[in-house]
């Protein structure tokens, strides 16, 4: 039987990246879209180009990299956000316009302060303008979840006239039940027909995101757009890796309709989102959390001894998550780490492959036992571990219980080797304070965590800080990954504020606005 194919559409880069303190500097976009490539995505919806200059630029670096999946960059139905998306896609091999405007009537009222009808005058405008930047243009209906059928039915004949190729339903404050999100699917699939895809986008403010949206598609959607680990803003989105296994794994109710996803390539983007954005999904997070395999009690490890399907109903396998093996140690070679990296999914140039076995070899120096999760941390720092304008040399503490709190930190800076030493209320503020003072950027810490990365008492530190270093812009995220902890919060604090640089405006044109 032929099936329909059903298109993922991952907005972890716009949507996923409105989440509270997910926000990414250019060089990590790249490296996530690059990823979502790998994965089969078919759209991967790359930014919102009016925010701000930044993530203008971003969508124009990915166009140029991305040319199996079709980048997609979204736009309010206003002249200039579409003009922007357009230009902002003018490198793609693939594009899409996404423009959107609510139609539900506590939003027209109260935030458009709009009437129906100059709602459905300005959608018309909205494609027809994105139509003259390329064919291939979706349209939103924003909180159609709490719209009304037949102004939804209405502004849709109108956009499909007008040229829109893709209808998009969100759900966009996750208020629909699965079965009623089913029902209004099914009657506006029977209305639109053939005219163009039916997409949604479901939020999962009562936890219903994958289970609406894999009611939408039993029901006729063929688009659906989702997050890495379900991103997204508020509770997020529907989780990409949570839609893909349920329609395999019970791809006898889902008979008809198939995904191009690589689902082996989902382990890996799980955990290279989670590096780069600094949140970790929950242990008990279905597919991709660190439990989501691990069987505890004795009665089940019992039972999947004896056949695996006792227990599971998914193989680890089939998500690229293999055993968290002891792999390697300090007298492995080259080729094993080469082998083993292969095997995690990980394809280096020889540059960053000799750079990559340097530091694994640092590490074994002084950890013994070296797991898949150490080596894929080494690799997604290094990953993320781009251009900087500060680069940590060295460091030195003084300990605390001898007396005042002291740092000695060492940077490099165009080409200069600076070295200056603090004092705080802790070893941690000495620290940052004493970077503050080399860099002349003063940062406010917004949140500090620190998790080791495998297990061993001398497992990897990860730490993850959130630090603000303009009260008029939001907080960036900095990581830092090294046995010693506090080496881990400096490397952390300054990876904080080359984000923070990077993502300043060269030049400032466009004016920034307020996220949608
Ligand atoms: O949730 C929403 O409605 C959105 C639209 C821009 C599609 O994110
Ligand atoms: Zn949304």
């Amino acid at each position: 039987m032929m099936k329909d194919r059903v298109y993922i559409f991952d907005t972890t880069l716009r949507d996923g990246e409105q989440s509270p303190g997910a926000s990414m500097n250019t060089e990590e976009k790249i490296k996530i879209a690059m990823q979502l490539q790998k994965l089969g995505v078919d759209i991967i919806e790359a930014g919102f180009a009016a925010a701000s200059p930044g993530d203008f630029d971003a969508i124009r670096r990915i166009c140029e990299v991305v040319d199996k999946s079709r980048v997609c960059s979204l736009a309010r139905a206003v002249e200039k956000d579409i003009v922007l998306a357009g230009e902002s896609l003018e490198g793609a091999a693939l594009k899409r316009i996404h423009t959107f405007i609510a139609t539900s009537p506590i939003h027209m009222e109260h935030k458009l302060k709009m009437k129906p009808d100059e709602v459905v005058k300005r959608a018309v405008e909205a494609v027809k303008l994105a139509r003259t930047f390329t064919d291939d243009v979706e349209f939103s209906c924003e909180d159609a979840g709490r719209s009304e059928m037949p102004f939804l039915k209405e502004i849709l004949d109108a956009v499909i006239e007008a040229g829109a190729t893709t209808l998009n339903i969100p759900d966009t404050v996750g208020y629909r039940l699965p079965q009623e999100m089913g029902e209004m699917i099914k009657e506006l699939s029977l209305h639109v027909g053939e005219r163009a895809i039916i997409s949604v986008h479901c939020h999962n403010d009562l936890g219903l995101a994958v289970a609406n949206s894999l009611f939408s598609v039993m029901n006729g959607a063929r688009q659906v757009e989702c997050t890495i680990n379900g991103l997204g803003e508020r509770a997020g989105n529907a989780a990409l890796e949570e839609i893909v296994m349920a329609m395999k794994t019970r791809s006898d109710i889902f008979s008809n309709v198939e995904t191009a996803i690589i689902t082996k390539e989902i382990y890996p983007t799980s955990r290279l989102v989670a590096a780069i954005t600094g949140i970790e999904p929950q242990p008990n997070k279905a597919i991709v959390g660190k439990n989501a395999f691990a069987h505890e009690s004795g009665i089940h490890q019992d039972g999947m001894l004896k056949c695996q399907e006792t227990y599971e109903i998914m193989r680890a396998e089939d998500i690229g998550l293999e055993q968290n093996r002891l792999v390697l140690g300090k007298h492995s070679g080259r080729h094993a780490f080469k082998d083993r990296l292969e095997a995690l999914g990980f394809e280096l140039s020889q540059e960053d492959l000799d750079k990559a076995f340097e530091r694994f070899k640092k590490l074994a120096d002084k950890k013994k036992e070296i797991f898949d999760d150490d080596i894929r941390m080494l690799i997604a720092s290094e990953i993320t571990n781009i251009p900087q304008a500060f680069e940590l040399v060295g460091l030195q503490i003084a300990d605390c219980s001898a007396g005042v709190p002291s740092a000695a930190v060492t940077i490099r800076h165009n080409g200069e080797t600076i070295t200056d030493a603090g004092i705080g209320d802790g070893t941690i503020d000495a620290i940052f304070k004493t970077i503050d003072r080399i860099s002349g950027h003063v940062g406010v810490l917004k949140d500090y965590r620190v998790e080791a990365v495998s297990q061993g008492k001398d497992a990897l530190a990860k730490v993850v800080v959130n630090v603000q270093f303009d009260e008029n812009r939001g907080a960036v995220i900095g990581h830092g990954l090294s046995i010693d902890t506090m080496l881990a919060s400096a490397k952390a604090y300054i990876g904080a504020l080359n984000s923070y640089l990077s993502m300043l405006p060269s030049e400032c044109s466009i004016d920034s606005c307020e996220g949608v």
